[in-house]
């Protein structure tokens, strides 16, 4: 995997296709490979650039703490060193729909689209703050076991803990090959995120929400609040998928990032709400 440097960082990235560019990032506590599928089928149209966030996968681990700003002047700067000035779709899953929403705010100009998959928009309660450091504490003590055994079954539907142990391998295998110093960073930074609520109105580009019925972390209550809350949106939600739904539901949720994609290449069918914010049942 290719790796470019930037001010203070090896950033490792996948970068296949030509086209209009497509950056995904990934969740916590992942990495750019859980967008293989998309990556492979959408790199036939577009530019498909998946990154390893700071702290994450290959790319470097700076300790202490790391924020959703940080990320977002990170996929800025990536940009700058790929020398793509066009403007981007930017797809983001849970933790990556946060940096998405940060990179909205200090990035418009560089946007064509937004895709938001698992995500919410609120900061933490002061409860789940708390617990964000514990996480940060118990990681850099125990490494990463106790991540994996306890996120796994709330990121993954019944249905694929149950159906699809490939899936639970490979995720299991990603949060154990990451950096605890890393993990500890993204929880101190993430207890600190923004509340991105009052920006959804101002959100002004297509912007397509994807969402696992059985998703227990960004619920389908809360996306469809989002998606109600941004003008020109849709969402699309996706059966017996949870958190993790491009793993999960690959198919699916490639079609409809194709489906998105097609009309934020056509710019006459978008931007009518009418059109635009129905669910895909
Ligand atoms: C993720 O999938 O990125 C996490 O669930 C985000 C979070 O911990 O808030």
């Amino acid at each position: 995997m290719p790796t470019i440097h930037l001010a203070d960082i090896e950033l490792a990235l996948t970068d296949c296709g030509a086209g209009r560019p497509v950056v995904l990032v990934h969740g916590f506590p992942m990495d750019q490979s859980i967008w293989s599928q998309q990556v492979e089928t959408l790199a036939r149209q577009y530019r498909v650039i998946a990154p390893d966030l700071r702290g994450f996968g290959r790319s470097s681990v700076t300790p202490g703490k790391v924020t959703v700003e940080q990320w977002a002047d990170d996929l800025a700067a990536l940009l700058d060193a790929l020398e793509i000035h066009e403007p981007i779709v930017l797809g983001g899953l849970s933790m990556g729909g946060y940096v998405a929403f940060r990179f909205f705010q200090a990035h418009r100009s560089r946007l064509a689209g937004l895709i938001l998959c698992d995500t919410k928009a609120a900061a933490d309660t002061p409860q789940a703050a708390a617990g964000r450091l514990e996480t940060a504490r118990r990681v850099e003590c125990e490494g990463c076991q106790f991540l994996s055994d306890t996120m796994l079954p709330r990121l993954l539907a019944p249905a694929t803990l149950e159906s699809k142990p490939e899936v639970v391998d490979r995720l299991r295998q990603i949060i154990l090959a990451g950096d605890p110093a890393g993990y500890a960073a993204t929880s101190r930074g993430l207890a600190e995120r923004p509340n991105f609520t009052p920006l959804l109105p101002q959100i002004d580009c297509p912007t397509l929400l994807i969402v696992g019925r059985q998703d227990a972390i960004s619920t389908v209550a809360e996306m469809n609040a989002m998606s109600r809350a941004i003008p020109a949106s849709r969402i699309v939600e996706i059966d017996n998928a949870g958190h993790v739904t491009p793993m999960e539901a690959p198919v699916e949720v490639t079609a409809a990032m194709e489906q998105f994609l097609t009309e934020v290449t056509k710019p006459e069918i978008r931007n009518t709400k009418s059109e635009t914010n129905s669910s895909t049942k």
